[in-house]
């Protein structure tokens, strides 16, 4: 198994919808550039052309029904087309890659959200990723209503942000417990906060984790 890539940085955002994951990470992209490093932004579901047309069938509200299995494996088959055509290339060049969501999802919402087996989930994400695991998580962590309440209020809903509140929340403690059996990969950053009180949680933890890694300096 190759867990961590000792090349390049992966980095990634989790947590509940509407929590603000697009603009740290993009706020991050602009930092690690600045600093000199290639940074590769990418995003699940989609992030290949496979994954778009997959990201279209899971998530637009008039999408056929899909039960809870074949859904958890059309992330999957998202994820292992990810990893394989965008994320680990990157990494082998030696680039930063941050993505929007990643493994960490799956437990959140297929494990908390559908309460599939976690153990499943797991096995089927080592298995489509080849074992890659990120760097560094930042879970962003607020309370589910909250964070809907942020949504643009024009902005057209998906089909897992229609799901009802108990969903999300119990989303939310998947991934705070997720978070407990990763603490030395995954961060845990409350995003009920100001943006820019958010970001600069964020950057010192990069700060720190780019030093140990002697990168961007
Ligand atoms: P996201 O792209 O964050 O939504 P948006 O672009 O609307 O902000 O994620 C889309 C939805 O997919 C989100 O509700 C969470 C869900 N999802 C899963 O259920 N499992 C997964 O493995 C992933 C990656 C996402």
């Amino acid at each position: 198994m190759n867990a961590i890539c000792q090349r390049g940085l992966f980095l990634t955002f989790e947590g509940v919808d509407g929590v603000g994951k697009t603009t740290q990470a993009q706020r991050l992209r602009d930092y690690l550039s600045v600093r000199g490093l290639t940074v590769v932004i990418t995003h699940e579901p989609g992030g290949t052309p496979l994954g778009e047309a997959v990201r279209r069938l899971l998530l637009e509200p008039s999408a056929p029904h899909i039960g809870k299995r074949a859904e958890a494996l059309l992330y999957s088959a998202d994820r292992a087309e990810h990893v394989a055509d965008v994320i680990r290339p990157a990494l082998e060049r030696g680039e930063c890659v941050i993505s929007d969501r990643y493994t960490d999802s799956s437990v959140g919402y297929q494990v908390g959200g559908r309460e599939l087996s976690s153990l499943d989930i797991e096995r089927l994400s080592e298995w489509a990723t080849d074992g890659l695991q990120p760097n560094r998580t930042y879970l962003l962590d607020m309370d589910p209503a909250a964070a809907r309440r942020r949504f643009v209020v024009s902005r057209e809903t998906d089909r897992l942000e229609l799901e009802p509140e108990p969903f999300q929340n119990r989303a939310r403690r998947a991934f705070l417990d997720l978070a407990k059996r990763h603490r030395d990969r995954i961060v845990v950053i409350d995003a009920s906060r100001r943006v820019d009180e958010v970001w600069s949680a964020i950057r010192t933890d990069v700060n720190a984790l780019l030093a140990t890694r002697k990168m961007g300096s």
